[in-house]
């Protein structure tokens, strides 16, 4: 799954990642990353590779032995030019729980032109996702809020959890 994963340097090693803006050739490799997530609505490879074409500037991919392990997408909203939208996060599995989703996090608030706030949604049963902006908005000391923005209601596909709107910042 994750390229050359099998070596024996431990994944809390940050030199072993490249964390940079992500470039058509990744988009290929995003999309693996959601798929293999299991977690993430999966959508077209076409997606992804626009996505790395166009949000190129809000968008991170990590890197590990030249392969794509990890990727946050996103894009800065049209009514609010300050506030970074966080579509999707992931990190192959066997990447996971040393860090590096939230340093790609951490790269974004460093690098995006003008970011003083975060959003992002999630459904209440991924603990993990949670957390993980959980983490951020206290690193930062920022306001978190949670507000419902799309309930069961919106979405014309059957079962789709409810998905709560986090608002971090400003920072
Ligand atoms: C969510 C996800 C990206 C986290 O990646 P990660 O690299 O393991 O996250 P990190 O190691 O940077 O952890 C960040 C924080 O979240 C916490 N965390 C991570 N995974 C967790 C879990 N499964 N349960 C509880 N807390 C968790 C960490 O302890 C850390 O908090 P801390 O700084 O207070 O210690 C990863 O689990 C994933 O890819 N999940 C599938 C896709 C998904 O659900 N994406 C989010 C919805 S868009």
């Amino acid at each position: 799954m994750t390229p050359d994963a099998s070596d024996d340097q431990k994944p809390s090693d940050e030199s072993l990642f490249v964390l940079r803006q992500p470039t058509i050739s990744d988009g290929g490799a995003m999309w693996r990353v959601a798929k293999d997530s299991r977690t993430l609505d999966l959508n077209t490879s076409y997606a992804y590779l626009l996505w790395a074409r166009d949000f190129a500037t809000t968008s991170v991919v990590a890197v590990r032995a030249g392969g794509v392990v990890g990727f946050v997408s996103g894009y800065i909203r049209p009514d609010a030019p300050h506030t970074l939208m966080v579509w999707q996060v992931a990190v192959d599995a066997d990447q996971r729980g040393h860090g590096l989703a939230g340093r790609m996090l951490d790269h974004l608030a460093d690098t995006v032109p003008g970011m003083t706030s975060l959003e992002t949604t999630i459904t209440d049963d991924n603990a993990a996702s949670r957390a993980l902006f959980g983490a951020f908005a206290r690193k930062r000391d920022a306001n978190h809020q949670e507000i419902d923005l799309f309930t069961r209601e919106h979405f014309p596909d059957e079962g789709h959890e409810p998905e709560v709107l986090h608002r971090i910042g400003p920072f």
